[in-house]
């Protein structure tokens, strides 16, 4: 098989598991693995700003279930994992950026490291510090409106926008776990049906902390595991080309 063909056949054949064998087993080790390869998805300025929480205990493994609206996606799940965004970490992960960086780039290219010092250490907490109004959100967002007028510009400072770059890169490592689980031979199922304020009190997360999505995990159970076959809007809707 080629790369290709293996990838084809992950893709193809992951699905949303709606029921779990509730007794099997999923070796130990699947999971973490696949949460080391989900944090090499991309993210904005390689800001990872994203935890994973995983359940694996059977008692809040009910309680989460109970969080997820009592699906049968969550009920019957042999793990789940909580995927968090944080976007309050940006100081600390701009600072392990750019102390990454300056290790590689001072004295070899002190160009290059100038840049990355000006990105990580002033550019970047510019833009991702908001007030809890997003007033500041606003005065950013008319100056990049005034600056548009005479060349392109990133538009997206304002605080709503910060959520979607969040949970951009959020979703981005939830995908490559979720195929990572797939190529372990096990089955997912992505939740965004959930009481994520329940969910963040009982993980005792801050304020700013966001619930992301829930992935529940395990040995799905066929034929029931499946609503009904994979369904899609034809491509060419999806598809254009300018
Ligand atoms: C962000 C997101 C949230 C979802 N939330 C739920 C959910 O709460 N419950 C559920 O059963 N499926 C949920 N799904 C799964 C979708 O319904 C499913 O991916 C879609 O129907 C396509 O099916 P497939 O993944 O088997 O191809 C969610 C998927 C995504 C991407």
């Amino acid at each position: 098989m080629t790369e290709a063909e293996i990838f084809d056949k992950i893709v193809q054949e992951r699905r949303a598991i709606r029921k779990y064998d509730e007794n099997a087993i999923m070796p130990e080790g699947v999971v973490e693995r696949s949460l080391k390869r989900a944090t090499l998805a991309p993210s904005s300025s390689n800001m990872q700003l994203y935890e994973f929480y995983r359940i694996t205990k059977k008692e809040d493994l009910k309680i989460l279930a109970e969080y997820c609206m009592g699906q049968g996606a969550a009920t019957t799940a042999q793990e789940m994992v909580v995927v968090v965004v944080r976007l309050d970490k940006y100081r600390q992960r701009a600072k392990h950026n750019h102390d990454n960086l300056a290790r590689i780039w001072k004295g070899v290219n002190d160009k290059r490291y100038k840049r990355i010092d000006n990105y990580y250490r002033k550019l970047m907490p510019i833009f991702y510090f908001t007030d809890p109004f997003g007033l500041i959100g606003w005065l950013k967002k008319l100056l990049v409106f005034t600056i548009g007028i005479f060349r392109p510009v990133v538009r997206e400072v304002a605080k709503k926008d910060m959520h979607v770059t969040g949970h951009k890169s959020a979703a981005l490592a939830a995908q490559t776990f979720m195929l990572s689980i797939q190529a372990e031979g096990f089955g997912t199922c992505p939740m965004e049906g959930m009481d994520s304020k329940r969910i963040k009190r009982w993980l005792k997360l801050p304020y700013r902390a966001e619930i992301n999505m829930v992935i529940s995990a395990g040995v799905p159970k066929f034929p029931e595991a499946l609503y009904n076959e994979r369904l899609r809007v034809p491509f060419e809707e999806v598809y254009h080309e300018k």
